[in-house]
């Protein structure tokens, strides 16, 4: 099985860019040790405090916060960092050529179950001409992503990884210590009869979505015309790795639940990387009216409505939109 770096370097991947990625990696392989030894290491459970969004913090959030932070900004090839536990973001190396988002932990509240988890990260270019703790460095559009992946901390540690030439599946070897290429070009294939949603939100969403799930919920006596079935593990980094290996629809609408976050998920830490994985893999990624990668950010820790997956299904929900 074949290593990431002849991997990156036969897709022509710059060589910092890949050092840069290792680094990153290895700081998810320590992760995810401490993930796997859970209560052993005492890394579950809350601390006192919250983030800038008002959200209890886990410890892991914080533990995989600082590791990532202190490894990335030590590389030397990034001029700034923004992740969803940091209020502001945090400068790196002036000369720095890359930016990275991250949500160091996505799926906080399956800490405590042993269940699914993972982190998100995306790389974007940093421009020359702004300093290093210029907010606006971040403010680009997915389609400037020059790298984006997540790490999944289940049953085992698995990557996927796009820089654009395909999105691969890698699974961790902790006999070799490195991630190892166990899927090559990934492939969501366009039709599915899977969907992925918290219902317990359906009452709050806007009336185009409400529309497409009734239909969907009729089933085979419906205008679709065909049964589906419903799967959500609460992190979208589960969500998501289920729709990359056997296709789905995976959306979390805008809602009304709570008139100050209209919207659940962030752009630039999960919403963004995500987006690209899922093209890259022949899927597509909408808010239901325009492409996600094409939004250009106003603030590092926006939100943002996000449908995503299986390409005939995410345009059959886009159609209930322009309805
Ligand atoms: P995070 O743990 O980084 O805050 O993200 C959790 C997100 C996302 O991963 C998941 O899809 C969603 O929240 C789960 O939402 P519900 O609480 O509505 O199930
Ligand atoms: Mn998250
Ligand atoms: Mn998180």
């Amino acid at each position: 099985m074949r290593r990431i770096s002849p991997v990156l370097q036969q897709d022509g991947v710059e060589p910092e860019l890949i050092a840069l990625l290792k680094t990153i990696l290895a700081a998810c392989r320590e992760i995810s040790f401490r993930v796997s030894q859970g209560e052993l290491a005492g890394v579950l459970g809350s601390t006192l405090g919250e983030n800038i969004q008002g959200e209890t913090q886990k410890k892991l959030d914080v533990i995989a916060n600082e590791l990532l932070k202190e490894v990335i900004l030590e590389t030397g090839v990034v001029k700034a960092i923004s992740s969803e536990e940091e209020d502001h973001i945090v400068a790196g190396n002036p000369q720095g050529k890359y930016l990275v988002t991250f949500d160091p932990l996505d799926g906080s509240s399956n800490t405590d179950i042993n269940s699914l988890i993972g982190t998100i990260f995306s790389i974007l270019p940093a421009d020359p001409a702004k300093a290093p703790d210029d907010a606006s460095l971040f403010l680009q559009p997915g389609t400037a992503q020059v790298a984006a992946g997540y790490v999944l901390y289940g049953p085992s540690t698995m990557l996927a990884l796009t820089t654009g030439h395909g999105t691969r599946l890698y699974t961790l070897d902790n006999t070799y210590g490195g991630f190892l290429l166990t899927g090559d070009q990934a492939a969501i294939p366009k039709y599915t009869t899977e969907f992925a949603l918290n219902m317990s939100n359906q009452r709050f969403w806007q009336e185009p979505m409400q529309r497409y799930v009734a239909d969907l919920l009729l089933g085979k006596t419906g205008p679709r015309g065909k049964n589906f079935n419903m799967r959500w593990i609460a992190a979208m980094v589960g969500d998501v790795h289920r729709v990359l290996c056997r296709g789905g629809i995976f959306a979390y609408p805008r809602d009304t639940k709570d008139s100050t976050k209209p919207d659940k998920l962030r752009l630039m830490y999960e919403a963004n990387p995500m987006s690209f994985l899922v093209e890259q893999a022949g899927g597509i990624s909408s808010t239901g009216y325009e492409r996600i990668m094409e939004i250009i950010p106003t603030d590092i820790h926006q939100r943002v409505a996000v449908i995503l997956g299986s390409k005939h299904e995410v345009e059959t929900c886009i159609g209930y939109h322009k309805a």
